[in-house]
């Protein structure tokens, strides 16, 4: 997280969701899909290899001060070269289901024609795949778009959420015969507000309005995206990735805390959640953007096409907060500021400097820090709150519409940069946090939800986007001077649920 004023606190805020039971085993179901998650542009380096062009992550990351220590994915974890060594390692641990990224500035480098060694790259990953046992899951878009298209606007631009359809038909011309699981966008969120409105992500813009641009527009290319693969294939897995946190009220008897709570989610998950699975963004966010609200945004038909049926929901899941508004009294103990958000801010000078917080409904919040550990990225760990989220998700959201849940990510970062004398890491902070995770996706399950597997996030370390390689996520540790991949004891731990589908007391 940013900067935060920690003030001296003797007791802090319990977490107000209770912890899921871990002295319990429990079994999955047999069909439960098990695997882990990686991204294109994290890990395959190759950043011109191929024919393939910048995206906005390469421009962006070399533009100075943007990303920390001045990394670039230009080389990341050399994925592209070494796929055959990857897919062996995955196969090893006995993983299930891997999802990964195609990188779009590689099948159509100028977002234009598609490059066939660019595809190639692809045909080879998932046929190694296949040879493995494991079953491809295929995110079409991860972040990278071709800096050639943000030339022409990027996500400000309309006519982008077109081109992804078509961009989507090249893939599954190549892949649509081996890879039945498909996701059109990966957390547009991050894409729309903390690329353009906390100017934390690339393209890097500071700019309120234009972020709402990006959001729909996003949207409109899940809704082509969906349309194009359907046609092509109806019997495909379609789906989206959203990310998803809990936001409670600090205190639920204030409306107020209630109403900051409600500016959180909806700003979040709600503004996406709501165009897809009720055709229409929620009253409350189109109250709290009004004022910037751009008036020629959406078009007759375009809620009908976001808002078409999909076979999946990928839930991404990490940590959840308690907020507050200004003007209430803060409990003893509470830490209150403003000012922490989810990265590293975007510099002060970045064009159309604005505010600080990506979540431009709640710009006024105070967020509260508890007493449950953290991770290194400083996101709290309450894994009570995943558990009732995804038991909302399936009741509120994705059930009434027929559509089953996946965990696409979860996943922690600890400072565990350190290969011990015999070789081992011993992460013992990332195996807690998966298990407590785990068990809570368990409890979900028993309470009635229908969640059919679980990713997780990730399996190297990689370039952890505007965080550079400092923060690592992976079960596997990457040596940044020779790429030498080690499992982390959290892998053997992981590969053990995995192939009994058991999370041991
Ligand atoms: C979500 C993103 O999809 C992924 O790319 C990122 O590395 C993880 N969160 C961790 O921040």
């Amino acid at each position: 997280g940013a900067e935060q004023r920690h003030t001296a606190t003797p007791a802090r805020l319990a977490s107000p969701w209770p912890a899921p039971r871990t002295d319990v085993e429990r079994t999955f179901p047999p069909t439960f899909a098990w695997g882990t998650a990686t991204a294109a542009y994290q890990i395959e380096g190759a950043h011109h290899t191929g024919g393939r062009t910048d995206s906005i992550w390469d421009h962006f990351s070399r533009i100075p001060g943007r990303v920390v220590n001045g990394d670039t994915g230009e080389i990341a974890c050399d994925h592209y070269h070494r796929y055959p060594a990857d897919v062996a390692l995955m196969r090893d641990l006995g993983v299930g289901t891997y999802r990964f990224s195609t990188s779009w500035a590689r099948v159509r480098p100028d977002g234009g024609a598609v490059s066939a060694a660019g595809l190639d790259f692809y045909d080879r990953l998932v046929d190694e795949l296949l040879g493995a046992g494991i079953a491809p899951w295929l995110t079409l878009y991860h972040w990278d778009l071709p800096q050639a298209l943000e030339e022409r606007g990027g996500w400000r631009n309309r006519d982008t959420a077109s081109l992804f359809a078509e961009y989507a038909l090249d893939v599954h011309a190549a892949l649509g015969d081996r890879v039945h699981s498909w996701t059109t966008l990966n957390e547009p969120w991050c894409s729309a507000f903390l690329g353009h409105a906390a100017g934390e992500h690339a393209p890097g813009m500071r700019q309120d309005a234009e972020a709402l641009r990006a959001m729909h527009h996003l949207l409109l290319a899940h809704g082509h995206g969906v349309a194009a693969l359907r046609a092509a294939d109806p019997s495909l897995e379609l789906g989206i990735t959203l990310n998803f946190s809990r936001f409670a009220p600090l205190d639920p008897a204030r409306e107020a805390d209630r109403d900051m709570a409600r500016r959180f989610w909806d700003g979040m998950a709600g503004c996406f959640a709501g165009p897809i699975f009720a055709g229409a963004y929620p009253e409350g966010f189109l109250a709290d953007v009004a004022d910037i609200w751009p008036a020629d945004l959406v078009r007759d038909g375009d809620l009908e096409l976001i808002s078409a049926p999909i076979d999946v929901l990928g839930v991404n899941y990490y940590n959840s907060s308690v907020v507050a508004a200004p003007g209430g009294d803060l409990p003893d103990g509470a830490v209150s500021d403003g000012m922490v958000h989810a990265g590293p801010p975007g510099p002060p000078d970045a064009p159309g400097a604005e505010g600080p917080l990506p979540w431009i409904a709640a710009r006024d919040a105070i967020w509260i820090e508890t007493d449950v550990v953290s991770t290194e990225m400083g996101w709290e760990n309450h894994p009570g709150a995943f558990r009732d989220l995804l038991v909302e998700i399936d009741r509120d959201l994705t059930g009434p519409a027929g559509t089953h849940l996946v965990i696409t990510e979860n996943g922690a970062a600890y400072p565990d940069d350190r290969v011990g004398s015999d070789g081992e890491i011993d992460d013992a902070d990332r195996i807690t946090y998966l298990r407590e995770h785990i068990a809570a996706v368990h409890e979900a399950i028993e309470a009635g939800a229908d969640v059919r597997g679980y990713l997780q996030w990730t399996l190297l370390d990689n370039f952890e986007w505007a965080h550079g390689y400092g923060k690592r996520f992976g079960v596997v540790h990457v040596d940044r001077e020779t790429l030498a991949r080690t499992p982390k004891a959290s892998a053997r731990w992981y590969s053990r649920v995995m192939s009994t589908g058991t999370l041991e007391a």
